[in-house]
């Protein structure tokens, strides 16, 4: 019998040996935190999510701590908007006193090292459920959205949000959104961009959880065609001269490919979102006992690291932060 010259198994012989040549490492600073967030009084539990709540402003701020406590150094703030405040124009979106502003001012005041993300986009506040303003033949308006996305995006800063993320798909807004921010003297607020947001199905949990599903038609005008890699590169190219500051991917776990191709392309930083219908398809699998959720979970985050993503946008955020330091 021949025996093997090469023996790759010599490097997975223990655990230490394992750890000097791992290729790629998971740690919590590298973890973002998505928390959503109502009026009420009490948590409310999102059903297809297990284990993520409509926050109370009291339940924020203890998620919040305990993320941070445990290494996540950041969170992105979703509102569940009253329907009493839902509107066309969606003018809440940038209301001084509205939900996400007055949460940011809280936020700072307890956990001022707190990175604090918020997404800018209409459908939490239109009456449509769309990300952008609906004219009456039903299309998306590309233009006007983006001058009440510029007004979010400013009402965001001036509350104190270190980063903004434009989750839109509108053409041109990271620009507008740049130029509106310097021009009120906001140079060091950063612009995270939705820069490969594909029209997904696995959306479907998150728009549960705000009651944000568009009342008519679908995403498909403005999100990408989950068919297409190249044109990532071009929305790439597109949001990099318009100033972005770090481009995100999502999905995570299904575009990989695209998280590669992206992170070979820019040399800015590369964020994914592991989003809504990825983390309850491993909840629902391990609530059945298929799956372990923990190591199901790591595993999936370590793969979206390995295809390239700096950092991931995760609901598991907390727990894997957890999970990694014991
Ligand atoms: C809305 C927005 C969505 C998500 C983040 N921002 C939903 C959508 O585009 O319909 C999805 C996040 C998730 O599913 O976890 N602009």
């Amino acid at each position: 019998m021949d025996r093997p010259v090469s023996r790759p198994r010599r490097n997975r012989r223990t655990g230490i040996i394992r750890s000097l040549v791992r290729e790629t490492h998971l740690t919590p600073s590298c973890l973002v935190l998505p928390l959503f967030l109502h009026e009420g009084k009490v948590d409310v539990p999102i059903a297809a999510m297990p284990g993520c709540n409509r926050l109370s402003p009291d339940g924020l701020l203890r998620s919040a701590e305990r993320a941070f406590h445990d290494g996540v150094g950041a969170i992105v703030l979703f509102p569940a908007i009253d329907e009493s405040l839902k509107t066309k124009l969606a003018e809440e979106c940038y209301r001084p006193d509205g939900l996400i502003p007055k949460t940011i001012r809280a936020l700072k005041k307890q956990l001022p090292d707190l990175i604090i993300i918020t997404d800018v986009a209409l459908d939490p506040y239109s009456s449509d459920g769309h990300d952008g303003l609906v004219a009456s033949d039903g299309r998306i308006l590309n233009d006007e959205t983006v001058e009440v996305l510029c007004k979010q995006a400013l009402c965001h800063a001036q509350a104190g949000a270190d980063i903004v993320a434009p989750s839109d798909m509108m053409d041109g807004r990271v620009g507008a959104i740049r130029r509106s921010l310097d021009s009120a003297g906001y140079t060091d607020v950063s612009i995270l961009a939705y820069t490969a947001k594909y029209a997904s199905a696995y959306y479907g949990p998150f728009r549960e959880a705000l009651d944000s599903a568009p009342r008519a038609g679908d995403k498909k005008t403005y999100q990408m065609d989950p068919a297409n890699r190249r044109e990532a590169i071009r929305e790439l190219r597109l949001d990099e001269a318009e100033g972005a500051d770090m481009v995100m991917v999502k999905p995570a776990g299904p575009y990989l490919d695209v998280i590669a191709e992206i992170r070979r392309s820019t040399v800015l930083p590369v964020a994914a979102y592991q989003v809504s219908g990825e983390y309850a398809m491993i909840q629902a699998a391990a609530q059945k006992g298929w799956l372990d959720e923990r190591s199901a979970a790591l595993e999936s985050l370590l793969a979206i690291r390995r295809a390239g993503a700096d950092f991931i946008l995760t609901y598991f955020a907390q727990k894997a932060a957890h999970w990694l330091k014991s």
